[in-house]
């Protein structure tokens, strides 16, 4: 059965189609696109129906990860139909946990919980520099790499 993983930020447009491609690059790379899959989508719809930031889509390409992105506001029929829910800061994972319904809030958490150098928020690179996207890569790679990991080990 293929794990459905969905990451969730503010716009849709930075952080969290950039989690989704690093990730679903990583499960390529490990030969397990058929056991894991990621989506993103935002709180906020500002941007539906765009693409990804160009500096998200920069940042991607200058590590080799393909993206190909439309971005999405998150519904409680994309809650119930994941079955892990990533949200990229607090704000979001609140935003998040309000529309969930009881039985789904168990699938959502904060998405540094996995981050092996710490927890706390993704710190939103809108308004910042290309350094700050960088920084959201290095935190996305090192991350997903632990979600894989914990997916693996759940479904032995
Ligand atoms: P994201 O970043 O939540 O990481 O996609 C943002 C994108 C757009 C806006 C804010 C944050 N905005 O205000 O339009």
């Amino acid at each position: 059965m293929k794990t459905k993983v969905m990451f969730v930020c503010l716009g849709n447009i930075c952080r969290s189609p950039m989690a989704e491609a690093v990730f679903n690059h990583l499960a390529a790379e490990k030969g397990m696109s058929d056991s894991v899959k990621a989506s993103s989508s935002g709180t906020a719809g500002y941007h539906e129906g765009g693409n990804a930031d160009h500096r998200t889509i920069k940042t991607l390409r200058s590590h080799g990860v393909p993206i190909n992105h439309t971005a999405h506001k998150i519904t409680k029929a994309d809650i119930a139909g994941y079955d892990l829910i990533f949200a990229m800061d607090s704000e979001n994972l609140y935003n998040v946990e309000r529309i969930a319904s009881d039985a789904d809030r168990k699938k959502i958490m904060r998405f540094r919980k996995f981050d092996p150098k710490g927890e706390g928020d993704v710190p939103d690179p809108y308004y910042g520099s290309e350094t700050d996207f960088e920084i959201v890569y290095e935190m996305c790679l090192r991350t997903c790499e632990k979600i894989i990991g914990h997916i693996m080990k759940d479904n032995e």
